[in-house]
């Protein structure tokens, strides 16, 4: 008797990073991100169908401190599991709109496609995801465990930086208080624009743009924050959005080998969150030791990966290898993820691959939210 396929395997298959030679060479054709969808929370962190809460990209004054106002940080509490509600609440009410589903293969968030990517050239973290197989479809979530445990850990690391780490993840915010408007530059007043070192700093109203893309075959559906625009949408769907992404960094001190080498490899992460979204451009803020704003520099995503290759570059990565990596993974992890049930993908630090096991043999744990599931089940 052969077992029913729906039967529980607790095996697990690997997909091996390294060696790298084998992701070099120039990139498949990768799609263009179009954004097809977006949702906005708002100052509570609530949940709106629309764009309430894109900002207007307008420059920071240099020389402002950006540790200015952390005592009224309105913080975000992330200890909850989000899930990928947002995401498939949006997508449901596209779909609604359209009268039919979505075409893409595999749903998830940006930041989980940015780990992926990201990994032949970081193996310092590691990462853990939860996967369902849904309607032909992958949802994979971030296991929120996982991150609430690692984060635990990196607290209880000793820390020699005489700033709190806390502070210095409010200057990231605090940059984007300063360097943001709510509406376009005529239509937002002077008063607006001249008080912004004043405004309360708050992470919980984001604007999150969903597009359709690809890396390698399957079709991809990634949600993720957009911090401004440059000028306004374009005409038609589907063109080119001016996203503006807003990053602060520590300013790299003349002939200063090392500070240059940590930019440039801090330069992967920058560009792997904007290319999957197709935000075109980065400014960055320079900041102090003590964080004040000394500089700001803008830098096209599209050349990031070359600046990263050109002779004496100590960046130590490759675009090519991060896609043509993703491509191949996202091709495996398709034909891995074939049956119902729950599934772990893991990448433990320092590991030179990444597992993939099913944990739960039916059901799709929490990936998928009651709604989105009576919503497919009516369409
Ligand atoms: P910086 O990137 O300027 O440091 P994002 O750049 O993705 O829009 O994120 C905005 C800010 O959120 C970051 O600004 C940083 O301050 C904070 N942030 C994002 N991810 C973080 C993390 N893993 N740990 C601590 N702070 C983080
Ligand atoms: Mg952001
Ligand atoms: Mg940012």
């Amino acid at each position: 008797m052969t077992a029913p396929s729906s039967s529980f395997s607790s095996t697990s298959s690997a997909f091996e990073i390294f060696p790298l030679d084998q992701w070099m060479g120039d990139s498949p054709a990768v799609k263009r991100p179009k954004e097809f969808t977006h949702f906005s929370y708002d100052d509570e962190h609530a949940y709106h169908p629309d764009e309430r809460s894109m900002r207007w990209y307008y420059p920071a004054k240099l020389g402002t401190d950006l540790s200015k106002g952390f005592e009224k940080f309105d913080k975000h509490d992330d200890g909850g599991d989000e899930h990928l509600d947002s995401l498939l609440r949006s997508i449901a009410l596209h779909e609604e709109k359209e009268g039919k589903r979505i075409d893409a293969e595999v749903v998830t968030w940006r930041g989980m496609m940015t780990k992926i990517m990201a990994s032949p050239f970081e193996d310092r973290d590691g990462f853990e995801m939860n996967a369902t197989l849904y309607q032909g479809c992958i949802f994979i979530e971030e296991n929120h465990e996982y991150k609430m445990a690692s984060r635990l850990e990196e607290s209880a690391r000793p820390w020699r930086n005489p700033i709190p780490r806390e502070k210095m993840a409010f200057w990231g915010y605090k940059f984007e208080t300063l360097s943001t408007m709510p509406a376009t530059w005529g239509l937002t007043s002077r008063e607006y624009i001249e008080g912004r070192d004043e405004h309360v700093v708050s992470n919980k109203a984001q604007y999150c743009s969903i597009v359709r893309t690809g890396v390698g075959k399957p079709i991809l559906c990634l949600g993720g924050e957009v911090d401004a625009i440059w000028d306004s949408r374009p005409m038609f769907a589907g063109e080119p959005i001016n996203w503006v992404e807003l990053k602060t960094s520590a300013e790299i001190r003349p002939g200063n080998d090392r500070d240059m080498q940590n930019f440039e490899r801090k330069l992967l992460k920058y560009w792997i969150q904007s290319f999957l979204l197709g935000v075109p451009k980065i400014m960055v803020g320079f900041r102090s030791k003590r964080g004040i704003l000394t500089g700001i520099e803008e830098i096209q995503t599209a050349t990031i990966p070359a600046t990263a290759q050109r002779p004496g570059s100590k960046a130590g990565w490759d675009g090519n290898v991060c896609i043509n990596f993703a491509a191949g993974f996202m091709e495996w992890l398709q034909r891995t993820i074939n049956d119902d049930g729950v599934w772990r993908i893991r990448r433990r630090a320092g590991e030179q691959r990444i597992e993939v096991s099913r944990v739960e043999a039916t059901g799709h744990g929490r990936i998928l939210s009651d709604e989105f599931i009576n919503w497919r089940i009516k369409l």
